[in-house]
C-alpha cells in the first residue's frame, strides 16, 4: 500500500487525532481519553492525541514482542532493506512531513521542519545499509575449539522521545534497533505527537505489523509503565537530566540495559585569530537560533577573546536581527516559535534571571511578529546576555530557549578550565586558525562530540552522545547500533 502525501497540515492533524498506532493498526487509547494538541503560532487546537495508559502499553509490547520472534530469524542484511525502504518511502514525504512538524512544535519550516524530515528519511537509508555489519568475531582462544561471538538483538526497545526535534530523535533509536533485530514501541513527546505517529503509518506499509508501534502520552502514565514492563528489554532515551535519573533507576530495577542523552550546555570558545565571518556563522549555527535554541547541543555558553569580543558580539546582534521571526509555516519566516506554554516560561524565567545577574547586559534580537493572528502565538526574541562570569546560574543551567551567554575571556588554559567547569559534556567546539590551539582543545575540552572552526548537528555516521550528566552511551553510528541495540553471546566449539 502507498500513502498520498497530504500537504495540508491541519487536514492531516485532524485526521491523525486520538490513535496510536499498535500491531499495524490506528487505535483509540483503551481509556477513552486524549489530549489536546495545539498551534504554537496560535494557540489553537488543531488536533487531540490518543491518552496512552499502562493498558496501551500492555497491547503495543505483547505486539513488538509477538512480531520480534519473526523479525529476528530474518538474515540481517534482509531487514535493513526494508528499513532502508522505510526511508525511501519516507523521503517520499519530506514536505508532508515538515509541515506537520512545523504546525506542531512551532519550528520554521524552510529552515528547520523541512531539513529535520530529510535528515529523518536519510537516517533510515543510513542504518539500512548497515544490516550486513551485524558482525561477530572468531577468537583464537585454543587450536581445538573454535571459538565465534554472534549478535543477538536484544528483544522489545522502548525509545522515549522529546519534542525538540521529534523525528531526527525517533529515528537515530528506532532505525537502529530495528536493522540489529528488535522490535520497536515508541513513547512519543506529549508536544509533538502527531508527524511521528504519521511516520509510524508510513513505516508500517513497509514492515511486517507489530514490530513498530507508536504510543502518545505523558511521562508518569505512559512512559513509566512502558520502562517498567518486563518485557522490554532496553530503554533508549532522550530528554531532561530529571526525568534521565527516573528512567534509568527504573530500568535499574529490572537490570536492563539503557541508553541517555540529556542535554547540555555546550562551550564555543572563540579565539583571538578565529576567521570573524566563520566565528559569526557558528555562533548562528550554534545557538541555534532557528530553532529558538531548543537544542540540546547548542553551543549556549560562548566564550569570546577580549580582543574581538565587541566586534564579534555586534555581528551576531546585527545578523540575528536581520532574522524574520513569524508563522513557522512562512517560507520568510527564520524563526518560529516555543513549543509550549512551560517552555515558554522557563525561557522567560532565564531571561529575568539573566537580566537580575550582577554585570549582565541584555541584547534583545530580532523582532516579534506583527501579523495579529499571531498574537498568542509563544514568540520570544532572542538575547544575547554578555558580562557574564561562567560561574553565573545562567551559565551553569540549560536553559533550551534562545537565550546566549557570552563570557568574556584572556587566558587560553583558563578559558579550557571554565569551558570544562560544567555538569555537562555533551559538545564543544574551539574557533582558531593555529593547528596547535584546535589539537590541544580538542583533546581537554570534556565533551562527546568537539568540533574545531565549526559547529555541525548530529551526522550519521558519527556516534554522538555526551559525557558527564549529558548522558551514557552513543547514537547515530555502527557502533551505537552494536553497543546498543545487540548482546554479544560467546560460543565455543570443541572440535577434539
Ligand atoms: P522530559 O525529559 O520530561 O521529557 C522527555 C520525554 O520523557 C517525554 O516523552 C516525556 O513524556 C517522557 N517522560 C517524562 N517523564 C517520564 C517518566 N517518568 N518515565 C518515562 N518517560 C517520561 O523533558 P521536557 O519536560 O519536555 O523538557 C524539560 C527540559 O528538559 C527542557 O527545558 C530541556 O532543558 C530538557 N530537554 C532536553 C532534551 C534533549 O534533547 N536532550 C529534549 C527535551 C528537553
Ligand atoms: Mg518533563
Amino acid at each position: 500500500m502507498t500513502l498520498t502525501p497530504e500537504l495540508d497540515p491541519f487536514k492531516l492533524a485532524k485526521t491523525l487525532s486520538a490513535k496510536h498506532l499498535i500491531g499495524g493498526k490506528f487505535v483509540a487509547a483503551r481509556s477513552g481519553k486524549t489530549f489536546d494538541v495545539d498551534n504554537p503560532a496560535t494557540g489553537e487546537v488543531v488536533a487531540t492525541a490518543a491518552f496512552g495508559t499502562r493498558e496501551d502499553v500492555m497491547d503495543a509490547v505483547a505486539s513488538a514482542k509477538a512480531a520480534q520472534k519473526e523479525w529476528a530469524k530474518m538474515a540481517a542484511r534482509q531487514r535493513g532493506k526494508l528499513v532502508a525502504e522505510c526511508g525511501r518511502v519516507l523521503s517520499n514525504h519530506v514536505e508532508e512531513l515538515g509541515r506537520l512538524v512545523a504546525l506542531e512544535t512551532g519550528k520554521a519550516l524552510r529552515t528547520e521542519s523541512r531539513v529535520e524530515a530529510g535528515v529523518l528519511a536519510d537516517m533510515f537509508v543510513f542504518f539500512g545499509g548497515l544490516g550486513s555489519e551485524l558482525k561477530g568475531e572468531t577468537i583464537p582462544f585454543n587450536p581445538d575449539m573454535l571459538t565465534v561471538t554472534v549478535r543477538e538483538p536484544v528483544g522489545v526497545v522502548a525509545c522515549i522521545i522529546p519534542w525538540n526535534v521529534p523525528l531526527l530523535l525517533m529515528a537515530m533509536k528506532a532505525a537502529a534497533a530495528l536493522v540489529a533485530g528488535n522490535a520497536v514501541v515508541v513513547k512519543s513527546a506529549e508536544e509533538a505527537p502527531l508527524t511521528v505517529l504519521r511516520v509510524a503509518e508510513i513505516m508500517n506499509t513497509v514492515l511486517p505489523p507489530g514490530l513498530f508501534n507508536m504510543l502518545s502520552g505523558f511521562g508518569p502514565e505512559c512512559g513509566a509503565p512502558l520502562v517498567e514492563h518486563p518485557d522490554v528489554k532496553k530503554v533508549s532515551f532522550t530528554g531532561s537530566v530529571e526525568t534521565g535519573r527516573i528512567v534509568y533507576k527504573a530500568a535499574a530495577e529490572k537490570l536492563i540495559p539503557v541508553t541517555l542523552e540529556l542535554g547540555g550546555k555546550s562551550p564555543m570558545i572563540v579565539c583571538a585569530d578565529a576567521d570573524m565571518d566563520q566565528a559569526v556563522a557558528g555562533v548562528l549555527a550554534g545557538m541555534r537560533f532557528t530553532r529558538q535554541g531548543q537544542s540540546c547541543t547548542a553551543s549556549s555558553r560562548l566564550f569570546v577573546h577580549e580582543s574581538i569580543h565587541d566586534e564579534l558580539i555586534a555581528k551576531v546582534k546585527a545578523k540575528v536581527d536581520a532574522m524574520v521571526m513569524g508563522d513557522p509555516l512562512d517560507e520568510k519566516t527564520d524563526i518560529g516559535t516555543i513549543v509550549s506554554d512551560g517552555q515558554l516560561e522557563r525561557v522567560r524565567s532565564y531571561i529575568k534571571l539573566g537580566e537580575e545577574t550582577k554585570g549582565a547586559t541584555k541584547h534583545v534580537c530580532s523582532a516579534m511578529p506583527t501579523d495579529p493572528r499571531l498574537s498568542k502565538g509563544r514568540f520570544v526574541q532572542p538575547v544575547i546576555f554578555t558580562g557574564l562570569k561562567n560561574s553565573d546560574r545562567i551559565c551553569q543551567e540549560e536553559i533550551f530557549g534562545p537565550v546566549c551567554a557570552v563570557i568574556k575571556w584572556s587566558d587560553y588554559e583558563d578559558v579550557i578550565a571554565q569551558a570544562n567547569d560544567s555538569e555537562y559534556g555533551l559538545a564543544a567546539s574551539i574557533w582558531t586558525r593555529d593547528i596547535k590551539v584546535a589539537m590541544d582543545a580538542t583533546r581537554r575540552l570534556e565533551a562527546g562530540f568537539v568540533q574545531v572552526n565549526q559547529n555541525l548537528v548530529v551526522q550519521p555516521t558519527l556516534s554522538y552522545g555526551g559525557v558527564k550528566t549529558s548522558g551514557i552511551g552513543k547514537e547515530a553510528s555502527l557502533e551505537s547500533m552494536l553497543e546498543h541495540f545487540t548482546h554479544k553471546k560467546s560460543i565455543i566449539f570443541n572440535m577434539k
